[in-house]
């Protein structure tokens, strides 16, 4: 059995067809045939059934595709770490969610290039905006060196540090009758239409305890809050409350702007409170619990040369501005 073998039969799985897999690896069809047919024998399975078509993988096939697909997956993860630790590059590839975006990225990247620049030291960074999940399979492959992001991943190749909890505000529209009451509370929010902005962040399954902090306070609300994955709702559920309407948009720039135009409300990071000022009221939450995590998150074999001076700029715009945090280290 060799890797050729392995990844001809992977792509005649994902094609369903000799012809398109040619297509996609530029390997002819009879090649692709022998190199299958080589690998059953090694085997001795039977794989794929040719008498249907599109063609179907036997049942030994299906569990085969599942496993060597991850191996090969891993094969290369650590083909590209060796190549990224043996040359690493000079650019910085940071992946980021927006709602970091909006905060103190712009700060922190400022603050970075500054240190380079002071030590004779320039760096080039590049930004990509990326999802939570994306960012660790991005990470992998060598597409980002370092990301940040609002879940926490449970990954044996990845490290994760927790920078900090940050406080939701609840954004309103200008007009609204709470839009300048100063402390509020989720309750008396729960009769307005709240706006979802979370859809392209969620993973089709995950345990909501690592999206938010559960209040000690509210316990009896647990097991409720336990059964909603959307993040907003969750926060809503840890105190018994279930908004009375919501409305679900593709990003948090949509839910801002909903917002504005007097749709409804929503909740975000409290850093968000810069954007579109002009129509939308944030205010505070009374609740110390409702809080959203910021995470770095990087490879736990390889970290790139320039991240922990990333990491320590992020503390030193935290210090600044009078963030609260707890220092943490790189395995
Ligand atoms: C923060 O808001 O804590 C943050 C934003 C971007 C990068 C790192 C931290």
């Amino acid at each position: 059995m060799d890797l050729k073998q392995l990844n001809a039969f992977i792509a005649i799985a994902d094609a369903r067809s000799f012809s398109a897999a040619a297509t996609t690896t530029g390997l002819s069809q009879p090649t692709l045939s022998r190199l299958l047919k080589q690998l059953e024998a090694d085997m001795g399975v039977v794989l794929v059934d040719r008498y249907h078509r599109p063609l179907h993988l036997t049942a030994a096939g299906d569990f085969f595709y599942d496993k060597i697909s991850a191996v090969l997956t891993e094969i290369e993860t650590v083909t590209s770490m060796t190549q990224r630790l043996s040359a690493p590059s000079t650019v910085l590839n940071i992946g980021f969610v927006p709602s970091v975006l909006y905060g103190l990225l712009p700060e922190i990247i400022a603050t970075l290039k500054q240190h380079s620049s002071n030590q004779n030291a320039d760096i080039e960074v590049n930004l990509k905006d990326i999802s939570s999940y994306q960012q660790i399979e991005a990470l992998k492959t060598g597409e980002i060196d370092v990301g940040f992001g609002r879940f926490a991943h449970q990954d044996p190749w990845i490290q994760q540090i927790l920078l900090r909890h940050e406080r939701y505000v609840v954004a309103l529209p200008k007009a609204h009758p709470l839009a300048h009451v100063r402390e509020q509370r989720l309750i008396d929010l729960a009769n307005n239409r709240l706006i979802l902005y979370h859809q392209t962040h969620l993973p089709a399954q995950r345990a909501p305890n690592s999206l938010v902090q559960i209040p000690t306070a509210q316990t009896e609300n647990v097991s409720l809050a336990n059964s909603v994955t959307e993040p907003l709702l969750y926060l809503f559920a840890q105190y018994g409350i279930s908004p009375f309407m919501t409305t679900k948009v593709s990003d948090l720039q949509v839910a801002l702007g909903l917002v504005a135009a007097g749709e409804g409300i929503t909740l975000v990071p409290a850093s968000l409170q810069t954007v579109r000022t002009e129509q939308i009221s944030y205010q505070r939450l009374v609740h110390e619990n409702v809080t959203s995590p910021v995470y770095l998150h990087t490879l736990k074999d390889f970290v790139h040369p320039k991240v922990p001076d990333l990491l320590d700029a992020t503390y030193q715009v935290y210090e600044q501005r009078g963030i609260t945090y707890r220092r943490q280290k790189f395995v």
